[in-house]
């Protein structure tokens, strides 16, 4: 049995100045200013952080927007926070939008959370593969810096290639894909869709993976996507980790802990809950649901 806990989307900020407000993270502190401030509370992730090491999994994805404007002192605060989480070796980490806010970030996030970014061939590149056991996590990066009002991502063709060759080489493993993104948006998210979303789903319908683990929508979701053969891939979305319950729609806090049991002479099978924080600011345990 493993156990994998997945969060995302903290959004741990400070708030930029002066000169920093000439790009896009002007706009951004608008935004920040009137609701996410609001939504994202460090006492809320503290409280669900203390609450996934006391599950102690076996292993914890973090799926980007660390950070909210891409400063440097938000990413050294994010650090301070990954360490507190847990060793590199133990902790998985890939960049969402917030992440490489402007232009000139792309860098940033491998400068600050290199080891929690890299796989088990020690290459600073995407995707990275991590062997655990029986499973295989494979990270991709849909970060990419863009326009004002526009929170899309982009894998890029030659992720996608190797995302393949990913998949074929870990086809003996319980393949969890991880990334920022959702592999489907509806309609209402178009600017913040993954813009190349249809090809990723094509290399999943052909390749299969086990089980597709996203942030970014702050909501928990689950969509069933084509797999090889008549089979289905589960791609679930959690909650921010930071959210303090306040907007409805954005849901408080929260985390997924996955069961993974995958016995060699067996079909594998995999379960999810929710751990969500209470009105009372407590975290307790969702629905528990058998995903196969
Ligand atoms: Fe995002």
């Amino acid at each position: 049995m493993f156990t994998l806990a997945h969060l995302s989307d903290p959004h741990m900020a400070i708030e930029p100045q002066g000169l920093q407000l000439l790009s896009k993270r002007g706009l951004g502190l608008i935004n920040w200013r009137r609701k996410r401030g609001t939504i994202h509370r460090r006492d809320a992730l503290d409280a669900l952080t203390r609450d996934v090491k006391a599950q102690n999994a076996d292993h914890i994805a973090v799926t980007g927007d660390l950070v909210n404007f891409s400063l440097p002192a938000e990413y050294a605060l994010a650090r301070d926070w990954l360490d507190s989480l847990g060793a590199p070796r133990d902790v998985t980490v890939l960049p969402g939008n917030h992440d490489v806010y402007v232009r000139g970030a792309e860098p940033m996030p491998a400068r600050y959370w290199g080891g929690y970014m890299r796989g088990d061939d020690g290459l600073d590149r995407f995707p990275f593969v991590r062997r655990r056991g029986d499973v295989a996590l494979i990270a991709l990066s849909s970060g990419v810096a863009t326009g004002p009002f526009m929170a899309t991502g982009r894998l890029g063709a030659r992720q996608l290639a190797r995302f393949a060759e990913a998949l074929d080489q870990t086809r003996d493993a319980f393949r969890v894909v991880l990334i920022h993104h959702p592999p489907r948006s509806p309609l209402p998210r178009y600017l913040r869709r993954l813009t190349d979303a249809a090809a990723l789903r094509r290399v999943l319908a052909e390749k299969g993976a086990e089980l597709l683990l996203h942030g970014h929508d702050h909501r928990a979701s689950l969509i069933w996507l084509d797999g090889p053969a008549g089979r289905r891939i589960p791609a679930l979305g959690v909650p921010s980790a930071s959210a303090a319950g306040v907007h409805g729609a954005e849901g408080a806090a929260a985390y997924h802990l996955f069961t993974i049991d995958r016995q060699a002479d067996r079909a594998a099978h995999c379960a999810v809950t929710l751990r969500q924080r209470g009105v009372d600011g407590t975290i307790g345990d969702g629905e528990r649901m058998q995903l196969f």
